[in-house]
């Protein structure tokens, strides 16, 4: 079987792991804090903003929850989003509206964001489909016109940027996530960056039972008491710990080797791919755009998507669509929906293809080979 996504991990995890249980300290603790540091540096932000959490989707909740939303709040979100997303809005007590998105990057530029705020619009959150960029410039530029906190979604896009500035580092909150299927990998992870040093501190205390210092080991030395507790806010526990950190720590050094075989391969998909009748690639990122490429999606000039993907599948490559459109989703439709003519024909006519450092040049063939086939049968059907 081709896999869609497949996590990158061996011996120097194992490794890192191993130093871990000698330790004896596998909870909240320094490796915690170093990788902290460490993607903080790598995103070029204050290690005091980053914070480590279990998931990704813990950190969508945290950052919403800090923005003391209230019934009748609106949050803006392009249909094609993590359901994560949209779940987050509606536990912070607002309602998700969903805008459109280009066709065929699947981003939505600041045009379909201005066309969904209103009055009640207390936030945006916006992700980067598949780790390209998008308009995140012009976006974040209308939400600080507007005085409306922006949310990165930047689960897909640990490793792109736009002219050299990490992406999730133009609003005010953003996410990455470090799930099992991505391309820097805990197992399960998260990291939420705050801009705000007041709203950071309040996240992190948020993480953590809504604790304002440890009860704990780590506070022993620094208070007569220490365990007796000051809750200024209920919070919950969605905290990273050292096992997570010490792997993600391995796995931020290979990430521009990771990176870089991924770019290889979308290349080489492109190459493969040109010229395929009824195929369109991926449109090229802008200059000074650099994407992640956590996916390659193609689409099909004449909706025969789900049938492509069935016969692909059939001969052992899984591919998948994501994201399926949320403004569909019963439960977070609203009557007064605007129609996303863009975010339907993108959710009818696209795939996304085996993309992963694992994958060889073979396999990367292999793929190209059997969809080219696939399609060609079809156009050539009565
Ligand atoms: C765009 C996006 N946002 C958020 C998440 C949630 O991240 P996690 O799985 O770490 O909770 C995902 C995971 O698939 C995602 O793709």
């Amino acid at each position: 079987m081709i896999h869609l996504f497949q996590p990158q991990t061996g011996e120097l995890e194992l490794a890192a792991v191993a130093e871990v249980f000698a330790d004896r300290w596998l909870g909240h603790g320094p490796r915690t804090k170093a990788f902290e540091t460490e993607f903080a540096t790598h995103l070029g932000v204050d290690p005091a903003h980053t914070i480590f959490l279990n998931s990704g989707t813990a950190g969508l909740f945290l950052a919403l929850e800090c923005l003391d939303l209230a019934e009748g709040d609106e949050v803006v979100l392009p249909s094609l989003s993590f359901l994560a997303a949209a779940n987050a809005v509606v536990a912070a007590g607002a309602r998700p509206v969903f805008c459109d998105v280009d066709p065929r990057t699947l981003n939505p530029t600041a045009r379909h964001i201005e066309a969904a705020l209103t009055e009640r619009t207390k936030a945006v959150i916006v992700l980067h489909y598949g780790g390209y960029p998008g308009d995140i410039e012009a976006i974040a530029a209308l939400c600080r016109d507007r005085g409306v906190p922006l949310v990165e979604d930047a689960a897909c896009s640990v490793d792109s940027r736009v002219d050299g500035r990490a992406v999730g580092t133009f609003g005010d909150l953003a996410m990455w996530s470090f799930d099992a299927m991505k391309v820097l990998v805990t197992g399960d992870g998260g990291m939420l960056w705050v801009r705000d040093p007041e709203r950071a501190a309040r996240a992190r205390r948020l993480a953590y039972h809504g604790l304002a210092q440890s009860s704990g080991f780590g506070h022993a030395r620094v208070s007569h008491r220490w365990w007796e507790l000051e809750v200024p806010e209920v919070g919950r526990r969605v905290i990273g710990n050292d096992l997570t950190a010490a792997i993600g720590r391995v796995q931020l050094g290979r990430l521009p080797g990771f990176t870089a075989r991924r770019r290889a391969i979308v290349e080489l998909y492109d190459r493969e791919l040109a010229g395929a009748d009824g195929v369109l690639t991926p449109p090229p990122p802008p200059a000074g755009h650099e994407s992640t490429h956590y996916f390659y999606w193609v689409q099909f000039a004449d909706g025969m998507r789900d049938d492509i993907a069935s016969e692909l599948l059939a001969a052992d490559i899984y591919t998948t669509f994501r994201y399926a459109p949320l403004h569909k989703v019963p439960a977070y439709r609203s009557a007064d929906q605007a129609p996303l003519p863009s975010s339907d024909h993108a959710a009818a006519r696209t795939l996304c293809l085996p993309l992963h450092p694992g994958l060889t040049d073979d396999d990367v063939r292999t793929v190209a080979a059997t969809l080219r086939k696939a399609v060609a049968a079809r156009r050539q059907e009565p």
